[in-house]
């Protein structure tokens, strides 16, 4: 659905976009994750067909983007970061403009507006002008916009961005909603927001992709050490013998509570200490109440990864 080989971006000299290179198959949700500058917005530009790039090759449903701009803005449902709404229009009003732009038949046209506004929630406020509604539900209109033609491929950036919570779940259900039929690839600073709504996350930093893969691989594949949680009541000294099991770093007392006490572990990746202490505590007859296994967060991930760049 997206091909982009060594694709870069310079404004006035200073490289935006790096030669990045990544791929998006039809059907999936991806995101494009990374702060503030890293080029997100400056990449969906160019994927939309809306700015050319300085080098590089990139495609959407097998169009260039470069030479075949036309048809691929006719594919993509494009919603920018500042989305450009009239202010003064109303919402039934304003869609009907951007479907005629969008060369939607008469015939249709009524129906898709009338499709898209239940889509999107926002029927109930189709009479009223855009510059008076809140940001959640002008989001909602752009989206709206943006689903207008029924293209295969929605490119969104910052879709949550300054919304409150309520609005930013039923954004995330909406975007949910649209697949298998629509490919996604929607740009955010938020990790949890890549972590709850993403099949993949593409990392951008500085211009460059430092890391492209599931949320679960790469919380995996990271160096960062995972943490164990056990509740004990045992004797002896139970944090020196958690200690001896394979692939504990290091054993820190957390909480006490009359016999109890919460142990928190740090565990090298790759190891699972879970079943050795079940195995530890049976043979020392203590007492577990409560076991888990944290994994390291997105976050951790994208600190580190970033820390390790030139
Ligand atoms: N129109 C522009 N002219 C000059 N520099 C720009 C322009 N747009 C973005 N930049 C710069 O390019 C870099 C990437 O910006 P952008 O793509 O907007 O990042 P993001 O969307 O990830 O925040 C930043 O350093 C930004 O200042
Ligand atoms: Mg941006």
């Amino acid at each position: 659905m997206i091909a982009v080989q060594d694709l870069t971006k310079q404004y006035a000299g200073r490289m935006a976009v790096n030669h990045i290179s990544f791929h998006v198959e039809p059907g999936e949700i991806v995101g494009f994750l990374g702060p503030n500058g890293a080029g997100k917005s400056t990449t969906m530009r160019m994927l939309s067909g809306y700015m050319p790039p300085s080098s590089g090759y990139a495609a959407v449903n097998g169009h260039d983007v470069f030479r075949e701009s036309l048809k691929v803005r006719q594919s993509v449902g494009y919603m920018p970061e500042m989305a450009p709404l009239y202010l003064e229009m109303r919402v039934k009003e304003y869609l009907k403009f951007r479907a005629e732009l969008k060369g939607l038949r008469s015939r249709d046209m009524r129906r898709r507006v009338g499709e898209v506004m239940e889509q999107c929630s926002v029927t109930d406020v189709r009479r009223r002008l855009i510059g008076n509604l809140s940001k959640g539900y002008r989001q909602r209109v752009a989206l709206a916009d943006a689903l207008l033609n029924q293209p295969p491929l929605l490119i969104l950036d910052e879709p949550t961005n300054g919304l409150d919570p309520v609005q930013i779940r039923q954004v995330r259900e909406l975007l949910r909603g649209l697949r298998p039929a629509h490919t996604i690839l929607l740009s955010t600073h938020i990790l949890q927001e890549v972590e709850q709504t993403c099949d993949r996350v593409i990392m951008i930093h500085r211009g460059r992709i430092l890391a492209n893969d599931t949320p679960v691989n790469l919380t995996r594949k990271l160096r960062a050490l995972t943490q164990v949680f056990v509740e004990i009541s045992g004797k002896g000294d139970v944090a020196a013998q958690l200690e001896t099991l394979l692939g504990v770093r290091k054993v820190n007392e957390e909480l006490r509570e009359g016999d109890w006490v919460r142990y928190a572990l740090r565990v090298e990746p790759g190891n699972d200490v879970r079943e050795e202490i079940m195995k530890l505590a049976d043979s020392q007859t203590w007492k577990v109440r409560e076991l888990h296994r944290q994994l390291p967060s997105l976050e951790d991930v994208f600190v580190e990864l970033a820390a390790s760049e030139p």
